[in-house]
């Protein structure tokens, strides 16, 4: 069991655990027991959903089942494209919550910025009510560009805890990176390893990173596997690593990271995957389930 786990202090002052649990495309059985084994076996303390997984009840049996105490793990979940808007964004987090069955979420994330920034801007400010009544102990966006933050911030004066993005050796995100450590806010990754090839973006080829022979040459000499140096590369960027697991065997190998490093030498040849291929849809095109 993992007990070390690193966390990054979020602007609101809390902890997140830099390593988590992802479920997207994860049933409701897988889900139920991945969670629990994560956190109850294998020492996980973050779990990362969203409404428009279609798990957030299973999250919330896996961590009744885990036999952790809900004060000591990390919940995240997200605001559906629908829900966009003051009066829907607020039934929204009720719902969460209820599926959750828990009173207060630890970051409630808006999927995606869509392309009505009026809306976006609003349904921006109804987070920070979010926040302030405690529903969610921080808030944050998802898929937002730097123009997407701009405007938020400028029209609310507070910046999200984080962005989480779409980000893995082919797409390191640098400038993206770069802008959100100039203002506060941690950046997390989605599809760290890849993804599934399944996403809801352009391309549905199978994941070629988890074979790529860089990474793989990286991995032999520390004897690692793929998974795991594309996770250090994460932490040792400072990065917020959510990988998506529901097989036991490994999402104990996913967390057990923490006793090995990347050389500078490792780094500079990953840096060197960066096509800037995307698997899911680009931000500024995706308008996804957004309402009429
Ligand atoms: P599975 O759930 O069947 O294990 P990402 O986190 O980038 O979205 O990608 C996760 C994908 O990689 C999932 O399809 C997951 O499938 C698989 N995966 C997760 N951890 C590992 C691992 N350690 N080795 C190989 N494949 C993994």
């Amino acid at each position: 069991m993992s007990t070390d786990l690193p966390t990054i202090e979020l602007a609101t002052g809390s902890l997140i655990p830099q390593l988590g649990l992802g479920v997207w495309q994860a049933d409701d059985e897988d889900t139920e027991r991945a969670v629990r084994f994560a956190i109850g076996t294998a020492g996980y303390r973050h779990i990362d959903t969203a409404a428009a997984y279609g798990n957030e009840a299973a999250v919330g049996r896996g961590i009744a089942a885990s036999g952790v105490d809900r004060s000591e793990i990390f919940v995240t979940t997200k605001l559906w494209n629908a829900d966009h808007g003051r009066a829907r964004t607020l039934a929204a987090i009720d719902a969460s919550l209820e599926r959750l069955g828990l009173d207060h979420v630890d970051l409630y994330l808006i999927h995606w910025p869509l392309q009505d920034t009026d809306r976006m801007i609003e349904t921006w400010q109804t987070m920070i009510e979010i926040q302030s009544s405690g529903k969610a102990t921080s808030i944050g966006v998802s898929n937002f560009q730097p123009h997407h933050l701009t405007a938020i911030i400028d029209a609310s004066g507070q910046a999200p805890a984080v962005d989480q993005i779409e980000l893995h050796p082919r797409l390191a995100q640098r400038e993206l990176r770069e802008f959100c450590g100039d203002r506060g806010i941690a950046v997390e990754a989605w599809s760290p390893l890849g993804g599934s090839g399944s996403g809801w973006g352009s391309d549905s080829s199978p994941n070629t990173l988890l074979t790529d022979p860089t990474l793989t040459g990286i991995a032999e000499r520390h004897g690692r596997s793929t998974a795991q140096v594309m996770i250090r590369w994460h932490l040792q960027n400072g990065v917020i690593v959510i990988p998506k697991s529901v097989h036991d065997d490994r999402i104990a190998q996913n967390i057990d990271v923490l006793d090995f490093e990347l050389n500078a030498a490792d780094m500079d040849a990953i840096a060197t995957l960066d096509t800037g291929a995307r698997i899911g849809g680009h931000p500024d095109e995706l308008n996804l389930g957004a309402p009429d």
